[in-house]
Order: C-alpha cells, then sequence, then structure tokens
C-alpha cells in the first residue's frame, strides 16, 4: 500500500500519505498542502497509519525519514509515539531516522 491521495469532505486534495518500504520495513510519509498546516491533519494521519499498522503488520518495523531541520515532521512523530535512533544518508540527503517501538523493532 503506497501513499494515497487525502480529501476533505468536499473531496478536494488535501494532502498525501501512506506507506512505503518493504513488507519487513515500512516507511510512513505524509504532506499536507500549505494552506491546511497547523489543523493537527499530519497528526491524525499519521496516527491513523500506525493504529493501521499495528492492526495489521505488528511484526514488521516501522520508521520515518525527516530531513534535518524539519521540526514540524519531528514534533508530529514524536506526538505519535516515534523515538529518533539516529540519522541516515537518504539519496544524498542526511536524515534523522525515527522508529516506531512495536514488535521485532523493539527487539533489536
Ligand atoms: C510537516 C507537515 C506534514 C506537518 O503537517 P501539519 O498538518 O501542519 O502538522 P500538525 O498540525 O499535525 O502538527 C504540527 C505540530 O508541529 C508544531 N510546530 C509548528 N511549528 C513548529 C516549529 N517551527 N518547530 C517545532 N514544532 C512546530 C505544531 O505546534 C504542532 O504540534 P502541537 O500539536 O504539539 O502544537 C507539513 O508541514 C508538510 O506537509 N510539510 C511539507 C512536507 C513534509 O515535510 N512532510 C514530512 C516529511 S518527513
Amino acid at each position: 500500500m503506497g501513499p494515497a491521495g487525502l480529501a476533505d469532505l468536499d473531496g478536494r486534495l488535501i494532502g498525501r500519505a501512506g506507506f512505503g518500504g518493504t513488507d519487513e520495513l515500512r516507511e510512513i510519509s505524509y504532506l499536507i498542502a500549505r494552506p491546511h498546516w497547523g489543523e493537527g491533519l499530519a497528526t491524525e494521519i499519521s496516527r491513523a497509519l500506525v493504529d493501521w499498522h499495528l492492526f495489521n503488520a505488528p511484526h514488521a518495523q516501522l520508521r520515518a525519514l525527516v530531513v534535518l531541520g524539519n521540526d514540524v515532521s519531528i514534533r508530529v512523530l514524536e506526538k505519535v509515539g516515534f523515538h529518533g535512533a539516529g540519522t541516515e544518508d537518504y539519496e544524498g540527503t542526511l536524515c534523522r531516522k525515527y522508529t516506531y517501538p512495536t514488535g521485532s523493532a523493539t527487539l533489536g
């Protein structure tokens, strides 16, 4: 299940979110249209994605990569329960890595 569009109640596109990565190592990503920043939407969709993951793939790892300095996104991840787990180079961009403490993610 890859990222999908997010619509408001009138069907207008207001963002995009979903899972990337592999079945063993899922990555969540989200993007909210600028006029809707600060309304709690990224938090709401991230919580929903975490819930989906816990219910459907509890033994897979769940993580997110955030470009250094994207403090708003880091705040979103921390609010929904992710923990910082160092940095990682993603296609030449230094990112902070966040993992969700569940299933095998807590064992290794
Ligand atoms: C990052 C993004 C998804 C956030 O979406 P959003 O719907 O505005 O986020 P929310 O409203 O759910 O939550 C934002 C939180 O960050 C906080 N925040 C706002 N500005 C902040 C700042 N400069 N520093 C730290 N935290 C900040 C808000 O106060 C809020 O936390 P709170 O509920 O504790 O007050 C949105 O800005 C976006 O689409 N950015 C471009 C794409 C992107 O960066 N995607 C993430 C890639 S990892």
